[in-house]
């Protein structure tokens, strides 16, 4: 049972923030520091290891040597707030593909979007194939149909995208995208969705950095939510594994001038 912890003696102060920061609560300060008390609960999550002010703690599930010093970094409130303002859902891209590096490299920071019990677990498909997203969107429109037949309560809104992607031809529904990805949890995650929706905050944040723009495909995600075969089959999807996200993905073709404005603040302090 402690041999999750490593304590450092030399170095223990024993002053319990370990213990104090554990989310599962699995960690008791004893006289010689601190005990993990219930090693089957830890998440792996490594806030005891990184918060220790003296390095004397190590975690088998998440080791001392594996993390990485913090450097002050920290950005200015303002320079924070004005980069998350002008972050917007780019729909309109350059003809060139964003090259596998790069997307990787955007997918990389979404490995430390929060999840549920530190659970992470995703997984991706980046489709670079106009064809296949082309047949994507058209599953969706079909899927889309199904639930105007079945009288849905999203049959009326659903009607007037099907008018804009049929009748007037237009892509409300992949934006003529070259390049989408999609995010997968196991099929028994409960939380796969909130946490694929953590992983697109950072994903969309992030890449204005690398010079990308992205949009979250809503439509094509509610209907992956649903476990729409056709779409399945299309993305080839292991039975052990759902579509819990898409999104697209590339180089932005305009630059954005101005900061747009939102309704105002609605919080009610008690
Ligand atoms: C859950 C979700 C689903 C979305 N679905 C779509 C979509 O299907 N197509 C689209 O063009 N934009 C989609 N968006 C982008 C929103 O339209 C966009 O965030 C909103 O209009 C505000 O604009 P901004 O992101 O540029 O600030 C979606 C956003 C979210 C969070």
């Amino acid at each position: 049972m402690n041999n999750l912890l490593i304590v450092d003696q030399n170095k223990c102060v024993k002053c319990g923030i370990c213990a104090n920061v554990c989310p599962s609560c699995i960690i008791a300060m004893e006289d010689d520091g601190p005990k993990c008390i219930r090693d089957r609960g830890c998440m792996a999550c490594g806030h005891c290891v990184a918060v220790c002010p003296t390095a004397a703690l190590s975690n088998t599930r998440c080791l001392l040597e594996d993390q990485t010093p913090i450097k002050n970094e920290l950005i200015s409130s303002e320079k924070a707030y004005n980069f998350m303002r002008a972050r917007r859902s780019i729909r309109n891209f350059k003809p060139q593909l964003v090259e596998e590096d790069k997307i990787r490299q955007l997918l990389d920071i979404a490995r430390y979007a929060p999840t549920a019990a530190n659970s992470q677990g995703m997984y991706y498909i980046v489709v670079s194939d106009e064809k296949l997203i082309r047949k994507i969107a058209d599953a969706t429109a079909d899927w889309m149909e199904l639930e105007i037949a079945a009288g849905t309560s999203r049959a009326r809104y659903f009607n007037s995208v099907l008018h804009v992607y049929r009748e007037q031809g237009k892509d409300i529904i992949a934006r003529n995208s070259k390049q989408m990805i999609f995010a997968l949890a196991r099929r028994l995650n409960e939380t796969g969705i909130s946490n694929c929706e953590q992983s697109w905050a950072y994903v969309e944040l992030y890449a204005p950095t690398l010079g990308l723009g992205t949009t979250i495909c809503g439509f094509i995600q509610t209907c992956a939510a649903t476990g729409y075969e056709p779409l399945r089959e299309l993305l080839k999807v292991p039975t052990k594994q759902k579509i819990v996200g898409a999104m697209i993905v590339g180089y932005p073709q305009y630059k954005y001038h101005r900061l747009v404005e939102r309704q105002h603040l609605k919080v009610e302090f008690r």
